[in-house]
């Protein structure tokens, strides 16, 4: 009979560990898995610093018995702060090599902030926020130096059509159904995301130009459409070709249901005709900046793009809206992607503008006039 394998184990490469009060806490921040634990865990944790048996830990801490350091190495797999040689290791661990100049700061904030739980009812969410001013006042969105000299500005000028767009923008949270025209989806996706000019820079190679900034002229911003209801489209996700102006079909169908799943049951942005998906890959910026601040570089990109998407859409005389409420591992592995080198960052939105309702109206999820509301899968 061959002899079975020894399993050995090791300490997870990925591992923050920190105090919260009195508590001592590491956390897999690949994983998004974590315990509080005894100070001792850090040197069971140190000593597996490669591949190691378990015998060989009954030797380093002969003080403790073999069954309590047994049962803490369970524990420390189960919470994945330990691997073991016979077990798959999680996809996103597999992944995470492509972060090394950026980890731990930069990973530590991304992906623990993965999937995490949303409050969708409004009513609960009201109460929540009421709760929350009864501790503290609400704070107020502007500043003053009320003691500083003051310089008294003329007034911003309004007149014409690009400042039109700008003071009309809103966020849209109710739609009338019927397709958006293709000619405005395309307007929307090649005038945010499509390449509109390519620089030679030699001897590195061509960059692209957009109608957004981008840190480096790298644009590690890529953009998927989730059509539901847009002319001369059937219904599925996309991937924006930006330097071809089109779209590659990725997976067909789309719902309602499936929409509200990715925006973690905000059923209100589900009646939009359409999503986009943002990502990022971020190894187009981890080539150049090999720090996490970096990092931040990437996040503000995204903002640029969602602000000219919301502005083109309301140009448009369309519906848009974004959020960042989503369920980031099940969009990423719609998109087929890993979620490391390329992962989800924001979701944008468009759809049609109702007849006779007025913005402050349509901005609430719920019908003022107490009608109720369709929705279907
Ligand atoms: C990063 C970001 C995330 C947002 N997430 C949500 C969201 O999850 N759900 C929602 O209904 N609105 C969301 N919004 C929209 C804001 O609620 C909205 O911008 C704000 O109320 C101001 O209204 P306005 O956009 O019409 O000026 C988000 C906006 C931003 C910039």
């Amino acid at each position: 009979m061959p002899k079975a394998k020894k399993v050995l184990f090791r300490r997870s490469a990925f591992l923050v560990s920190y105090w919260n009060d009195a508590e001592l806490i590491f956390e897999n921040y690949a994983t998004g898995k974590g315990a509080i634990a005894a100070p001792i865990a850090a040197e069971l944790l140190s000593f597996f610093s490669r591949w190691r048996p378990t015998e060989a830990l009954f030797r380093h801490l002969p003080q403790y018995s073999p069954s309590s350091l047994r049962a803490a190495i369970r524990e420390l797999v189960r919470h994945s702060l330990l691997q073991r040689s016979d077990r798959k290791r999680h996809p996103l661990e597999q992944a995470m090599p492509a972060w090394k100049d950026w980890n731990p700061a930069a990973g530590f904030f991304h992906f623990t902030g993965r999937d995490l739980p949303f409050e969708a009812d409004l009513l609960r969410m009201g109460r929540y926020m009421e709760g929350l001013t009864h501790e503290k006042a609400m704070p107020v969105p502007v500043k003053h130096y009320a003691r500083a000299a003051q310089t008294l500005l003329p007034p911003p000028r309004e007149e014409g059509e690009f400042s039109r767009v700008l003071t009309s923008r809103r966020t849209w949270r109710r739609f009338a159904d019927g397709k958006l025209k293709l000619a405005d989806l395309a307007t929307l996706l090649g005038l945010t995301w499509g390449v509109r000019a390519w620089v030679a820079v030699p001897p590195l190679g061509r960059f692209a130009v957009k109608t957004s900034p981008s840190g480096g002229a790298l644009h590690p911003i890529e953009a998927y459409l989730v059509a539901r209801d847009v002319e001369g489209i059937s219904p599925g996700i996309y991937h924006y070709d930006a330097s071809r102006h089109r779209l590659e079909l990725l997976r067909r169908g789309m719902t309602r249901d499936r929409m509200s799943d990715y925006v973690i049951g905000q059923r209100w942005f589900s009646e939009a005709a359409a999503f986009v998906f943002m990502t990022a890959e971020f190894t187009r910026t981890q080539w150049k900046y090999r720090y996490p601040r970096a990092y931040r570089v990437v996040l503000t990109e995204a903002g640029h793009l969602c602000q000219t998407f919301c502005l083109v859409a309301t140009w448009l005389g369309l519906a848009p809206f974004c959020t960042m409420a989503m369920a980031d591992s099940k969009i990423d592995r719609d998109l087929g992607i890993d979620g490391v080198r390329e992962g989800v960052l924001y979701v944008a939105g468009v759809g049609k503008r109702p007849a006779g309702v007025d913005w402050k109206t349509a901005s609430l999820p719920i019908d003022p006039t107490g009608k109720k509301r369709r929705l279907r899968g």
